[in-house]
């Protein structure tokens, strides 16, 4: 069975943890700090604060920009449950967004239709790697952190995204672009931001008391976020290989093919789409569509489990709705071989090919 996912770990990797374990230092420290600086300048931002988790780095992004009890915070709907999460700690409301059917990310038009006086800022991830409509959001005026969980490297008009909201974050969870095991970072030009970050992410030695976290991360982390790092280009060069490959063998088929206009995609998800009047004629359910890629030893996922409206029983959403029910998302990651890819284009067209009879 192909996996859906899986890590690109090396023995570059385990050196790396290695040396810090052999150092006798291994909590947050030095090496956290060298991670920081390597993914800003990478990024091309003042600095970074690394933390636990993608959720972390969310959760004190919103303490960070003022985000408080009473008011509402932006997200699309389609995306998974830890921006909820974290809007929900600050105990403020989130203010559900449809998306672009076209793109997947959130949909600008439906965000400036439903801003409320109490918005306070909006999160914007960058979903399966396709930078979204980014400078349009920013001209709304409300202040954007950039969610990049699923888009380290990805570029929007030649500028890395993470460079573009008043702050930004990252997760290197085990089967991200690039991984620390768990693990997240914040990045902003912004010092008060950065500090804010900073303090609140350890409670320990401090002047005053106010509510802290633990949300450090190690030093043996940082230790493979930096080695991965170093490797990240080669990464994202190897998904997009992987991809236009597949874009010329699904069109040719007739399938509908992520949208990359601009050509700075890095397809942390490929995503193809079970639509058109094959799957009308079929009337297939969309976990249908998955048994069979499995009995063929190609496991394929929903690119997201279940959107944030379905879980708070919410209607109105027709494009999350319909992303909900047409997406599949197919295997896509550095340690495919050559015979995989093939493996899973040959899969993909007895699919297609058994919807059309
Ligand atoms: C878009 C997006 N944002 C945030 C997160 C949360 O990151 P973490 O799992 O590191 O808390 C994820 C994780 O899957 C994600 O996909």
């Amino acid at each position: 069975m192909i996996p859906h996912s899986k890590t690109t770990l090396t023995k570059e990797d385990s050196s790396a943890v290695s040396r810090v374990i052999n150092s006798g230092y291994i909590s947050q420290g030095e090496a956290v700090a060298r991670f920081e600086s390597k993914l800003a300048k990478y990024i091309g931002v003042k600095g970074g604060a690394a933390v636990s988790s993608g959720t972390a780095a969310i959760h004190l992004s919103l303490i960070a920009l003022g985000v408080k009890e009473g008011d509402d915070v932006a997200m699309p709907t389609y995306v998974c449950p830890a921006l909820l999460n974290a809007i929900n700690y600050v105990g403020a409301k989130p203010l559900l967004i449809d998306i672009n059917p076209d793109t997947y990310n959130i949909s600008t038009a439906n965000l400036k239709k439903k801003l409320t006086k109490k918005t306070r800022a909006v999160i914007v991830p960058h979903i399966f790697g396709l930078p979204a409509d980014i400078e349009e959001i920013l001209s709304i005026g409300i202040p954007v952190i950039e969610d990049c969980a699923q888009s380290v490297g990805a570029a929007y008009k030649g500028k890395k995204v993470g460079s573009f909201g008043h702050c930004a974050i990252f997760s290197f969870y085990a089967t991200k672009v690039m991984t620390t095991g768990e693990g997240g970072m914040v990045v902003s030009n912004s010092d008060k931001i950065l500090e804010k970050i900073r303090d609140l992410r350890e409670y320990d030695h401090k002047p005053n008391y106010i509510v802290r976290y633990n949300y450090k991360m190690t030093d043996m982390q940082a230790a493979i976020g930096i080695s991965q790092l170093k490797r990240l280009d080669s990464f994202i060069s190897r998904r997009k290989d992987i991809a236009s490959f597949y874009t010329k063998k699904f069109s040719e088929l007739g399938i509908t093919v992520p949208s990359n206009q601009e050509k700075e995609h890095i397809y942390f998800r490929y995503v193809i789409k079970k639509s058109g009047q094959w799957s009308v004629v079929s009337g297939q359910k969309l976990e249908d569509d998955l048994k069979f890629f499995e009995a063929n030893g190609v496991k394929c996922m929903r690119p997201i489990f279940k959107p944030i409206h379905r879980y708070l029983k919410l209607k109105g959403f027709l494009e999350a709705d319909r992303a909900w029910n047409e997406l599949i998302s197919i295997p896509i990651y550095p340690s495919l071989t050559d015979g995989d890819v093939k493996k899973i284009v040959r899969v993909t067209e007895k699919w297609r090919e058994a919807k059309v009879e």
